[in-house]
């Protein structure tokens, strides 16, 4: 009856011990869910970048935002377009060159004009371009995945 009693007990606890891990299971797959959630929803925070005031942006200008990897253009009929700063040829940084209306890489020599729009090759297609979003007269722009574009077309601009 001993041997018997010792393994009853010894089943107990290993049921003890499948529960405790069952719990912890469903505790950690539970604080993954919250996890998930968190860095789901400041993803998209971090995306959308706040350019500034509508206002602020003088119609015919162009600004330079290194960090978020764009230019943002507001044509002189005040509609906005966010430009990548990456070169459509192998990834440089293009800079914008007031005098010449273009944006010029130091690269290789490719140059696209105002719209994103190749003048000089090598590079193979426009300058890929960002969502502008205008909440509450600010301009954001969601930075999350450039768009990669064959032609400029007007819907590609956005208007306050
Ligand atoms: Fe811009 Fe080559 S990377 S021209």
């Amino acid at each position: 009856t001993k041997g018997l009693s010792t393994r009853r007990s010894f089943i107990r606890r290993m049921w003890g011990l499948a529960g405790a891990i069952a719990s912890l299971e469903l505790l950690w797959a539970g604080s993954g869910f919250l996890r998930a959630g968190k860095s789901m929803e400041s993803d998209a925070r971090k995306r959308l970048v706040t350019a500034g005031k509508v206002a602020d942006f003088r119609p015919g200008d162009v600004f330079p935002f290194r960090n978020g990897q764009f230019y943002l253009v507001r044509y002189s009929n005040g509609g906005f377009l966010a430009v990548s700063l990456k070169c459509s040829h192998l990834g440089c940084s293009v800079i914008w060159d007031e005098s010449k209306q273009s944006f010029n890489c130091p690269c290789h020599a490719s140059s696209f004009d105002k719209q994103g729009m190749v003048v000089n090759p090598p590079a193979p297609r426009p300058l890929d371009v960002y969502p502008v979003v205008i909440e509450g007269g600010m301009v954001k722009v969601d930075t999350h995945q450039p768009m990669k574009r064959k032609a400029f077309d007007p819907s590609q601009i956005t208007f306050a």
